[in-house]
C-alpha cells in the first residue's frame, strides 16, 4: 500500500524498520537486536556535544539519538530531520516525554543543505540510516551532510559496517532480509569511509567496531575542512 507522502508523488524512502507496518515496534527491536545502549553511548562520546554545538541528526527516526545528546549536553542546539511523518511523531513525544526541546524536521537527505543553510551546523551525525540507502543515496546524503557544516565542522555516523567474518556476514543477513540487499550490501562491503573521502571529509576515521547480534556496526568520523 502506498503512503500518503507517495500518493502526493514524494521519493519512496525505506521506513524505520522495513515496512511502515513494523514502524510501532522499531524502538524494541532496535533495543533487542543492535545492542543499543553501547553503541548509542559510544557514538553520543564521540560526538562529545558542547554548548556551542549545533548538532543535525539526518534521518533521525524516533529521536533516540537527539535526545540522548539533548540531555547529556542540555545547552546544545539539537536538530532532528527525516522524511516519515511517523517517525518524527514518534520522536516529538520522545523529546517531550524526556523533558527536553529537540527542533525536528520533515525532509530527505537530500533535503539537508538547503533546510541546515541558516543554521550555522557543527556537528552533522546519522545512525543506522546509510545501510538502508542505495549507493547513489548514500552519496547524495553524504555529499549533503558535508554542504551543511560549517568549515572545521564534523560528522559522526554509526552503521553497519564492513562485516568482517563469516559469523557477522551470517548475522547481517537478518538486516538484509528486512531492508534489502541494495543499500545493505554496500556497507557490508565497507563502501560508507570510502564515499566519506571520495565526496571530501578529511581525516575519516573508522573509530570503533561493535560487534551485535545482527552484525558490526562501525562508528565513522570525519571533518569538514
Ligand atoms: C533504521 S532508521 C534509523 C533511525 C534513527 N537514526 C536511529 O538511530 O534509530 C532509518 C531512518 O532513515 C530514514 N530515511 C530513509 N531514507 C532516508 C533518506 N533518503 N533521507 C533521510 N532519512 C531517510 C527513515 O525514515 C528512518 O527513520
Amino acid at each position: 500500500m502506498r503512503t500518503p507522502e507517495e500518493t502526493a508523488g514524494e521519493p519512496r524512502y525505506v521506513p524505520a524498520l522495513g515496512y511502515h507496518f513494523l514502524t510501532p515496534l522499531y524502538d524494541t527491536a532496535i533495543a533487542l537486536m543492535t545492542r543499543e545502549t553501547t553503541w548509542r553511548k559510544a557514538l553520543v562520546k564521540q560526538i562529545a556535544a558542547t554548548p556551542r554545538d549545533v548538532v543535525l541528526d539526518v534521518g533521525c527516526g524516533t529521536g533516540t539519538l537527539a535526545v540522548m545528546l539533548k540531555r547529556t549536553s542540555p545547552y546544545t542546539t539539537v536538530y532532528g530531520i527525516d522524511p516519515d511523518p511517523d517517525v518524527l511523531g514518534r520522536a516529538e513525544i520522545k523529546a517531550r516525554d524526556n523533558g527536553t526541546l529537540v527542533h525536528f524536521m520533515k525532509g530527505y537527505g537530500a533535503d539537508v543543505a538547503e533546510r541546515a543553510a541558516p543554521l550555522r551546523v557543527t556537528k552533522v551525525v546519522s545512525s543506522l540510516v546509510l545501510h538502508q540507502v542505495p549507493l547513489e543515496g548514500k552519496r547524495e546524503i553524504l555529499a549533503n551532510m558535508l554542504a551543511a557544516l560549517k568549515p572545521g565542522g564534523e560528522i559522526h555516523i554509526a552503521d553497519y559496517g564492513l562485516q568482517r567474518s563469516a559469523t557477522m556476514r551470517l548475522l547481517f543477513r537478518q538486516i538484509q532480509h528486512l531492508d534489502g540487499c541494495e543499500g545493505t550490501q554496500p556497507n557490508a562491503d565497507g563502501i560508507v569511509p570510502v564515499l566519506m573521502e571520495e565526496i571530501g571529509f578529511d581525516n575519516v576515521r573508522e573509530d570503533r567496531v561493535i560487534a551485535t547480534p545482527t552484525g558490526s556496526i562501525s562508528l565513522y568520523s570525519g571533518r569538514r575542512a
